[in-house]
């Protein structure tokens, strides 16, 4: 009986050990040089860089880490996801490098920016580049550590909203043109530095922002504004295609569905709203300002709140008017995870 039983036991055993080992590699335990995650563009990707924000006041951060922490949202972003499918934390943010905490990466993304300058004082998508570089130049990485590094790349809606409110847009697919070109030229230089694989993320279907679904009184997202999303991202699209074709490794260069992850987590939120009328309205913000002048966070003189709140955030599509909640980007991840897979092959 007993000797029966030992060639099951040695095999247990075996597949015990096999099974621990594979999770400790996996879990980077044993593993002194883990992949990186580099991030570069707007407040959609920056998890601390902004510091005079509204990111860095509450009620931001209150689901996530439960005090504001950096990120235009009450929690986690898209970032962190990206970096705990990567099995990484997520990267330190470039404000608060030292030398100490670039194990994982660096987050060069800065909220408000956009490929071309915007009207906030921050690094547009080209220096945060420049800053990339520099550190490069310093030996503070490696060829052998961007070897096996991953790049994020977010921009463009701020051109966007930026020329619009300036007036600038007067010829849009000229601008259009512009800004793609300028964007490949950007992702070809992360490239060119040595990163392995690139994800750029496609612009969101801008016309459900809160900021101008407000138009249709939050019941539907305005088609016309998302033609503007999906023309941009048809011209990306081929602009990524192009890369790919003259690099040498063909998948080097991958999208990020924004446009239709953001459509079909609304979706999925509405019609389950349907069935359910407590549930929240994916289409209104969770933090509001209580006029026009007001956004999520503003307080007046005498310090009191000049926003409100919803009672419950992880019931929330859009945290404030422009950014989704962690529910929001949660839903998002979770369509986007089979493409990301194409990140670690
Ligand atoms: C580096 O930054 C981390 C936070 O990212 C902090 O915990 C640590 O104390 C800092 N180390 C040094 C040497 O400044
Ligand atoms: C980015 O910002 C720098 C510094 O402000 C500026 O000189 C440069 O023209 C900008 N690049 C683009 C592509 O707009």
């Amino acid at each position: 009986m007993a000797k029966q039983l030992i060639p099951f036991i040695i095999s247990l055993l075996l597949f015990i050990f096999t099974e621990v080992e594979g999770a400790k590699r996996s879990y980077g335990v044993y593993n002194s040089n883990p992949v990186k995650l580099f991030v570069f563009g707007d407040s959609y990707v920056d998890t601390g860089n902004f510091v005079h924000s509204e990111s860095y006041k509450p009620p931001s951060g209150i689901t996530f880490p439960g005090n504001p922490a950096g990120r235009f949202c009450d929690g986690r972003i898209i970032t962190d996801y990206v970096a705990s499918f990567l099995k990484i934390e997520s990267p330190t943010p470039y404000t608060f490098r030292n030398s100490s905490n670039l194990h994982y990466g660096i987050n060069f993304a800065y909220g408000g920016t956009g490929i071309f300058s915007t009207s906030i004082d921050g690094p547009n998508a080209t220096a945060q580049i420049d800053s990339f570089e520099k550190l490069i130049q310093q030996n503070i990485y490696t060829k052998h550590d961007l070897e096996s590094s991953i790049a994020l790349v977010n921009a463009g809606g701020n051109d966007y909203t930026n020329a619009l409110k300036t007036g600038r847009i007067i010829d849009l697919p000229g601008f259009m043109e512009s800004l793609v070109k300028q964007m490949s030229v950007n992702l070809k230089r992360i490239r060119s530095l040595g990163i392995k694989k690139v994800a750029v993320g496609l612009l969101q279907p801008i016309g459900c922002l809160p900021v101008l679904n407000v138009i249709s009184f939050r019941t539907n997202c305005i088609g016309l504004l998302n033609v503007i999303s999906k023309d941009h991202n048809k011209m990306l699209l081929k602009a990524v295609q192009e890369l790919n074709k003259e690099a040498a490794d063909k998948s080097v260069f991958i999208t990020l569905d924004l446009y239709n992850s953001f459509l079909s987590a609304i979706e999925t939120m509405q019609k389950k709203r349907a069935e359910k009328s407590t549930l929240m309205n994916p289409l209104q913000p969770c933090c509001e300002g209580n006029n026009l002048e007001d956004s999520c966070g503003s307080l007046d003189d005498e310090g009191s709140k000049k926003y409100s709140l919803c009672e419950n955030p992880k019931l929330s599509f859009f945290w404030d008017t422009l950014h989704p909640s962690q529910n929001g980007w949660f839903a998002v991840y979770t369509i986007l995870q089979s493409t990301l897979g194409q990140l670690i092959t």
